[in-house]
């Protein structure tokens, strides 16, 4: 299949790329290597899915914001099948820049949807986010807790989610939203807890959790939202629906600190700095939707994900760890 990966350049992007390429198919990347972290970890990226695809996989710079560009990639690749991964990704980068959240998260997505759409592509998958929950009312979130966004980012995600069930009803372009939860694993964004704890670590400082460390999160590996968008080229159970892509459980800040520094072998305590008012306190989802429509099923525990991370920092520390504490 011609399948046209956004953001394919980004952490998820790239592996799902990387998934996609290994599965036989031809991925068109689109993106415009956002300089908002280190450029060079995108470079890295496109570099795996270069290897893991050869001729099948090409490259377009640029930006979805760009109507002329998107028209041109879907309809010059023949694309049949879009991940729409490209985003202003970040609670933290919205609340800086509210607008360029908006137009990445949202005007992009309409020109995706409205190429796609036209191109008559077969299905249209879009990363969404756990942000779209915002305060919980109770957990975990099942798909019919309301969205309550407390950040600009949620407010754009819950909007491309409307968008995209709107193109499934009125323009017969079968959506489908995936509300990620927390993706940690390779190559993941340098400004998150799991690389600051684990690169804060690795060079003997002590991991700094923001608030009382009480929040919790589901962590979800990278291999298991890999899947969860794979299992989606093979149904279509779940066009025109939303569904959470969370992890096997759920873990409190400062346990996923301390168990950085177990893991690491660091001699340092955990230390606490003022809490950061956007984030959710607390984000655990149920994901019982996704298992039953498209038998989603995460396997990774935060336990073995957090040591595989650590030894593939180990590994990669020469290029990835400047990168991490220059951002
Ligand atoms: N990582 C997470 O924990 C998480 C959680 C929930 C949802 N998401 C969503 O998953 C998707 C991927 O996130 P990620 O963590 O891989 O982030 P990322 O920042 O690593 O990847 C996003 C990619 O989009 C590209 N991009 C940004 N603006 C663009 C534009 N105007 N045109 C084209 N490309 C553009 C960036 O260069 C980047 O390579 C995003 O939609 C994000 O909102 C991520």
């Amino acid at each position: 299949m011609r399948i046209l990966v956004t953001g394919g350049a980004g952490f998820i992007g790239s592996h799902l790329t990387e998934g996609l390429l290994r599965a036989g198919h031809d991925v068109v990347v689109l993106d415009n290597l956002d300089p908002y972290y280190d450029v060079d970890i995108k470079r890295h990226s496109l570099g795996r899915c270069r290897d893991a695809g050869g001729d099948r996989f090409t490259f377009v710079e640029g930006s979805v914001t760009d109507e002329a560009l998107v028209r041109s990639t879907v309809a010059e690749h023949d694309v049949e099948f879009v991940y729409h991964q490209a985003a202003q990704a970040g609670v933290r980068a919205s609340v800086e820049n509210p607008k360029k959240s908006h137009e990445v998260n949202t005007t992009g997505l309409l020109n995706l949807l409205e190429a796609a759409a036209d191109a008559g592509v077969e299905r249209f998958v879009n990363a969404s986010s756990s942000s779209v929950y915002g305060r919980d009312e109770y957990l975990p979130y099942d798909e019919d807790h309301p969205t309550n966004p407390r950040s600009p980012y949620g407010v754009t995600k819950v909007a491309a989610e409307h968008y995209c069930t709107v193109w499934t009803d009125l323009f017969d372009l079968p959506c489908v939203n995936l509300r990620y939860f927390t993706v940690y694993g390779p190559r993941m964004r340098p400004n998150m807890a799991i690389t600051n704890f684990v690169s804060r670590c690795l060079n003997g400082e002590p991991p700094v959790v923001y608030g009382d460390g009480e929040q919790t999160r589901d962590f979800t590996y990278v291999d298991d939202v890999v899947e969860a968008n794979l299992d989606l080229l093979e149904t279509d159970a779940a066009d025109g629906e939303t569904m959470n892509v969370g992890s096997t459980g759920n873990i409190s800040i400062t346990e996923l600190a301390r168990y950085v520094v177990e893991e690491t072998g660091a001699d340092v305590e955990v230390v606490y700095d003022e809490a950061r008012d956007a984030d959710a306190r607390h984000t655990h989802a149920d994901v019982s939707k996704a298992e039953r429509l498209i038998g989603y099923e995460p396997t990774t525990t935060i336990r073995e994900g957090v040591s595989q991370f650590i030894d593939w920092y180990r590994k990669n520390r020469e290029w990835y760890e400047p990168l991490v504490i220059g951002s």
